[in-house]
């Protein structure tokens, strides 16, 4: 069954809470998340599993909400954090140290000796800088075990999606080339405090086929076998995340595929089994971004001769994506009606031209005072929110066993004045 659709009043329901009824109780914009849908979307990737020495993990920074970490922790997933927060998030959620990968090119030394301390699965290293202090904290720490890190690689390949959210291209930031690499691994094999044993790789997000991570397996492919040639054994490979969604979600369609999980990750680690190495995925957005839901409240209708906007509470401070990567985020009433459909811009109240959640967009007339819900945001929404022109960060809710949890209260203008000094 679908967890989203209009029920027989035409009011729309995730799991099976009334969403008009709810939002009429809180004040708007908030989030709001199906635990349902991100249980299913982890069983999508465990069945998926079963012919592979898969270790699937979830990227924190896609929805690090505590509530939504227990979740995938119950199912088993381990967690792919970036930064010391999110390596707290994830330690005080429950994750266990030796099921954590720490990525990201600009670790601070703090940030180094706090997941060696912690005793995490490993260190996906990003240059060669960073791979020489690594050595050093290693050696200054008298480890009993060496320090278990991963080169990140840079396979130059097109992910074709926006060049915001590319990785694994040579012009990227990410990764170090392959060559380079391939002397690292070469150069550090024989290190007493660090074991340099792992691959990391990750080309990119919001990818839709699976091309871009055929290509990168038989590079990958190629590369350990060179490896195999000089002696040196991978023991894991991190096959990174960046498997992306449908984000025209079908409301009442059934069977529809919300992620592309079904048809890129089978092929992608079809090709690596025959290396026989462990292989560790760090998926994002197609664990939680089908699961969550914008809800706004629209303030004002302005007509001009040029346009018609809807003036809703959310703006680009609740959620970016749209003025950051031109990304469409299907809206749709909470109340279906039979009014005709016209073509509006849905913009927010900052004070920028860049807010905006849809631009010319066919959607039914509706009066002020109305509900939408911006749908496919339970993934790079709420965490990349921002209190700017001092809005506060906004609540976010779970529908649990049909039961409407708070899990994280709205921001209040004292907690943000509290932090300054005055
Ligand atoms: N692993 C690494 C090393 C990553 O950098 C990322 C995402 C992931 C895994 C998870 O990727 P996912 O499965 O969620 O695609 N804010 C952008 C997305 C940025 C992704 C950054 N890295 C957006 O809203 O589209």
């Amino acid at each position: 069954m679908n967890i989203l659709y209009y029920n027989e009043n035409n009011f729309l329901s995730l799991e099976k809470t009334d969403l008009s009824e709810f939002s009429n109780t809180v004040e708007t914009p908030f989030y709001i998340y199906s635990s349902e849908e991100i249980r299913r979307n982890c069983e999508t990737v465990l069945e998926r599993s079963g012919p592979f020495d898969l270790f699937p993990c979830y990227a924190v920074k896609a929805n690090y909400n505590p509530a939504i970490l227990k979740i995938v922790l119950e199912k088993g997933f381990g967690a792919d954090v970036v930064s010391s927060g999110e390596l707290y998030f994830a330690l005080k959620a429950g994750f266990s140290p030796e099921k954590i990968m720490f990525a990201g090119v600009g670790k601070t030394e703090a940030e180094m000796r706090y997941a060696i301390e912690q005793g995490i699965h490993s260190l996906n290293i990003e240059s060669e800088s960073e791979l020489k202090l690594l050595v050093k904290i290693a050696g200054e720490m008298k480890l009993t075990d060496p320090v278990r890190a991963a080169l990140r690689v840079n396979p130059d390949v097109d992910p074709q999606t926006h060049p915001y959210i590319s990785t694994g291209l040579k012009s990227n930031k990410f990764g170090i080339a392959g060559d380079k690499a391939f002397d690292l691994f070469l150069n550090y094999r024989r290190n007493q405090n660090l074991s340099l044993s792992g691959i990391h790789v990750h080309i990119g997000s919001q990818i839709s086929s699976p091309e871009p991570y055929l290509e990168t397996a038989a590079y990958l492919h190629k590369f350990v076998m060179d490896l195999r040639k000089k002696n040196v054994e991978i023991e894991f490979l991190d096959l990174g995340g960046g498997i992306g969604i449908n984000y025209e979600q079908q409301i009442d369609g059934s069977g529809t595929d919300k992620t592309y999980l079904n048809n890129i990750l089978n092929p992608f680690l079809e090709k690596l089994k025959e290396l026989q190495i462990p292989l560790f995925i760090e998926l994002g957005r197609s664990l939680v971004g089908s699961a969550g839901l914008l809800v706004t409240k629209i303030l004002y209708i302005k007509k001009t001769p040029h346009k018609t906007f809807y003036i809703v509470d959310a703006g680009m401070n609740n959620l970016i994506r749209p003025s950051l990567y031109d990304a469409h985020h299907q809206i749709i009433p909470l109340h279906k009606t039979d009014s005709r459909e016209i073509k509006v811009d849905v913009v927010g109240p900052v004070c920028e031209s860049s807010d905006f959640l849809a631009k010319d967009r066919l959607l039914p007339e509706l009066k002020e005072g109305d509900y939408l819900a911006v749908t496919g945001a339970g993934a790079y929404g709420q965490v990349q929110s921002s209190n700017y022109n001092l809005r506060p960060i906004i609540a976010e809710y779970l529908i649990e066993k049909e039961e409407i949890k708070t899990i994280h209260r709205r921001q209040r203008i004292e907690d943000i004045a509290a932090q300054y000094t005055w």
